[in-house]
């Protein structure tokens, strides 16, 4: 069946067209996502509930018949090249996500072939809506696709990870690449970081999801990441556990006094946070939206107050949100200190939420957020220009 191309898409077709001077085979879109809830649990062996959303990459391309890999990045304005039997870390800033793709297929044994490749697409970089995860799964699913590899997502987000962790040197959990992966259209996912088990929940029928973003962008996230990891994995070795999921909120208190005041509250967020997610999951089975946005603000709380990964712009935001009267809830979302918060919103107020929340931040923080409501997408898709998704 032809599907009619939205702006972007044709957009970027005419990008490829312009750039190539050939017409592209293809077309990946790869989602960003959002949070609902579970914040720096999934290194934890936790439980996350994001959703994939309708801000995406696209990437246009064309199988070559060298091993040559040749990507031009519209948002950027900047070309990478180079042979997929030759090359190494650190050469690229932007395209170490894609070096870092290729190298992980090979590592499993797999042998992807050159392409061309075009991206555009609107996901803010560093806003906590994970650009690189989209762009990561993105390139893995064109190059599974060139070397002939059954996509199966879970294990395809795995090799995400594995491309962030020891390629690029970001040691995040699971939570981004699982989501852009696996996310379904008009559902969120809990997904249980231990086993990688999920259940998707559908969004509850009366409210819409909000992401507000403060303009803020993060700094020295990595290090201040890493000593969140650190300490969390300390607590868990006083607590004689695996990790944090492994601890209750009486187990916590019996440790008390062996805990640093740091430590306990580290892994108080944590212990909380898991059971706060579960109980999220089962109020959108339920479909309470009003349950769903307690639990959404007080995992801000808990951000804020006891993980300390919140940061001023965000919490302005959040309490701008919290002061309309058609806000359910609000949180930070991502790994935190600057970039994007969301906010469940009763139906049919979106517009005057939008409206006046905006207004609310810039007279109190003298710069303008962008809000924009926003819908629960599919997982990275891969499809001719005008063609139907593929299963592979
Ligand atoms: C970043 C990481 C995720 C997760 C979140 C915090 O987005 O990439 O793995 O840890 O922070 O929940």
């Amino acid at each position: 069946m032809e599907i009619p191309l939205t702006i972007l898409e044709r957009d970027l077709l005419q990008q490829f067209t312009n750039y190539f001077n050939s017409i592209p085979e293809l077309v990946v879109t790869s989602p960003g996502r959002v949070n609902l809830i579970g914040e720096h649990t999934d290194y934890n062996d936790g439980f996350v509930l994001p959703m994939a959303i309708d801000r995406c990459l696209l990437m246009a391309f064309k199988k070559r018949n060298d091993d040559r890999i040749t990507i031009y990045s519209s948002d950027f304005d900047s070309e990478i090249s180079f042979s997929a039997s030759s090359f190494r870390k650190g050469d690229f800033s932007w395209g170490e996500y894609i070096s870092g793709c290729i190298w992980v297929l090979q590592e499993i044994g797999h042998t992807p072939g050159g392409f061309d490749m075009v991206i555009t697409g609107n996901i803010p970089v560093g806003a906590s809506l994970s650009s690189s995860a989209a762009l990561e799964l993105g390139i893995l699913r064109a190059a599974a696709h060139t070397a002939g590899i059954e996509w199966q997502p879970m294990a395809m987000a795995k090799l995400g990870q594995r491309v962030e962790n020891h390629w690029v040197g970001m040691n995040c959990g699971i939570m981004d690449q699982a989501i852009c992966a696996c996310g379904r259209k008009d559902h969120a996912l809990l997904i249980d970081c231990r086993d990688l088990t999920s259940k998707l929940c559908p969004l509850p029928k009366n409210s819409s999801i909000v992401i507000l973003d403060t303009g803020t962008r993060r700094g020295l996230v990595d290090s201040a990441y890493n000593e969140r990891r650190a300490q969390c994995f300390e607590a868990a070795g006083v607590m004689n556990i695996a990790t944090l999921r492994d601890g209750d909120k009486e187990m916590l208190e019996r440790y008390r006094s062996q805990l640093s005041p740091l430590a306990y509250r580290r892994a108080k967020h944590i212990i909380s946070e898991n059971s706060r997610v579960l109980e999220a999951a089962k109020a959108m089975e339920n479909d309470q939206e009003l349950k769903l946005g307690k639990l959404m603000y007080e995992s801000h709380c808990s951000l804020r107050d006891d993980f300390d990964v919140s940061g001023k712009a965000l919490n302005e935001i959040v309490e701008c949100a919290m002061e309309h009267s058609a806000c359910l809830g609000a949180r930070m979302t991502g790994a935190g200190f600057a970039g994007c918060a969301v906010a469940l919103v009763a139906k049919g107020k979106e517009k005057e939420f939008v409206e006046e929340v905006s207004k609310a931040y810039a007279t109190r923080m003298q710069t303008e957020p962008r809000l924009y409501v926003c819908q629960a997408a599919d997982g990275t898709t891969i499809r001719p220009f005008d063609g139907e998704i593929m299963e592979e």
